[in-house]
């Protein structure tokens, strides 16, 4: 990122609905700076489609503060209606006008140019989005994905400062979905547009960002590449939800800064700054485990299925406390790995991460709620 000009700033934002309170989105502060490609992430309910309704000024705050352009548009002594903010919006059914066609759908916000003028803007963003033949046809003539670049072109027509998308992609095909979605992308970031995402999809959101905001009821959990959010969550919340993981209980060692778990001590991971004696998980992506003679893990794989590009296999790997615990590892599909064989791994630190053990724990990670092992504690304070 060449330039860190903000144009979407959040200061402490927090909205709630009555009744309830349903408390929508608490306490968030955020910037978006220009050119950026920021999604956010989370569960449905969390916040999102709130949040970007907050930016485009459809939802008023309760607190806090929100600068567009580094302009007070939302707060205590000010208020900018939507169609002053230079925002566009695309929803989530894409809202297209049925009555009105490809063109005149996406002359309709510019109403501020002169007529001959409107008609020139919107001929040519169309030709740039690839619909220049389309411009008389109807919305129910087109595709899902010819739909979803007529609202682009509408959002974008005004030459907005931002441009914000709920859930573009959720309602295309499986099979149209990454083509529609890489092309919807490529053209921002050719045009540069400061571009905000809503997507509870981990997928979409690690393809296309610069940065991912993890959303947990209303608050933001963590905010990073998707690199940074894939290989280092800080919480068992971004862990689990975003990717699968596997998630050790452990206890961070005064001497040496390792984290003692059930499976032995894991070096060389980021502890978030935390001292000796904490309680902790390390969460470990599939793809961490590397298949490794003398490596510190040794189990026995129980299930291997062929993904494609790797084989996730259920590997059963004796715990200090005695019995097994079962892990999910990426192994390469070249190695030829059965059900039944014995493997050591060792660990890259690359895909473990310590998190905080103190947040609430979602389903999938399993184990997670484990309490710190007691082996692992007594070893700690020994
Ligand atoms: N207009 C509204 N009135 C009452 N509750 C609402 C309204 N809009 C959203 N909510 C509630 O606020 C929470 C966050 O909703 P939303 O921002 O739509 O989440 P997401 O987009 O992440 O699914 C949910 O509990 C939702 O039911
Ligand atoms: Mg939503």
């Amino acid at each position: 990122m060449p330039t860190a000009r903000p144009v979407i700033q959040f200061e402490g934002v927090s909205k709630r609905f009555w009744p309830g309170p349903v408390e929508a989105v608490r306490d968030v502060s955020l910037d978006v700076n220009e050119g950026e490609i920021v999604t956010l992430l989370g569960p449905s309910g969390c916040g999102k489609t709130t949040t970007l309704r907050l930016m485009a000024g459809f939802e008023i705050p309760d607190a806090g503060t929100i600068r567009i352009g580094g302009r007070e548009a939302a707060g205590p002594r000010a208020w900018l209606p939507p169609e002053k903010r230079g925002v566009g919006m695309v929803f989530q059914d894409y809202a297209l006008f049925p009555h009105l066609t490809v063109g005149e759908n996406v002359m309709f916000g510019l109403d501020a140019l002169r007529r001959g003028d409107r008609k020139d803007r919107a001929r040519d963003v169309l030709r740039v989005l690839d619909l220049g033949s389309h411009f008389n046809r109807y919305p129910h003539e087109l595709s899902g994905g010819q739909q979803q670049r007529v609202a682009l072109a509408r959002a974008i027509a005004p030459r907005p400062v931002v441009v914000l998308m709920d859930e573009p992609f959720s309602n295309l095909d499986a099979h149209l979905r990454d083509q529609v979605r890489d092309e919807v992308v490529g053209i921002l970031r050719e045009a540069g547009m400061t571009s905000i995402f809503v997507s509870h999809d981990q997928r979409d959101a690690l393809a296309i960002s610069d940065r991912i905001v993890v959303m947990n009821r209303g608050r933001v959990e963590q905010v990073g590449s998707p690199r940074e959010i894939y290989r280092h969550p800080e919480s068992v919340f971004v862990a689990t939800f975003v990717g699968r993981t596997n998630l050790l209980a452990g206890v961070v060692q005064n001497q040496n800064g390792c984290v003692l778990t059930d499976f032995g001590s894991f070096c060389r991971v980021d502890r978030l700054g935390m001292p000796g004696g904490s309680q902790v998980m390390v969460a470990v992506r599939p793809d961490g485990f590397l298949p490794a003679e003398g490596g510190q893990l040794r189990g026995r794989i129980l299930t291997t299925t062929f993904t494609g590009a790797q084989v996730e296999a259920e590997v059963a790997i004796p715990s200090a406390l005695g019995g097994d615990r079962r892990l999910i590892v990426h192994l390469p599909p070249s190695a030829g790995f059965a059900p039944g064989d014995e493997v050591a791994f060792r660990l890259d630190a690359d895909y473990a991460s310590v998190v905080r053990n103190s947040c609430q724990v979602l389903d999938r990670g399993e184990g997670a709620s484990t309490p710190v092992s007691p082996v692992a504690a007594a070893l700690a304070s020994s």
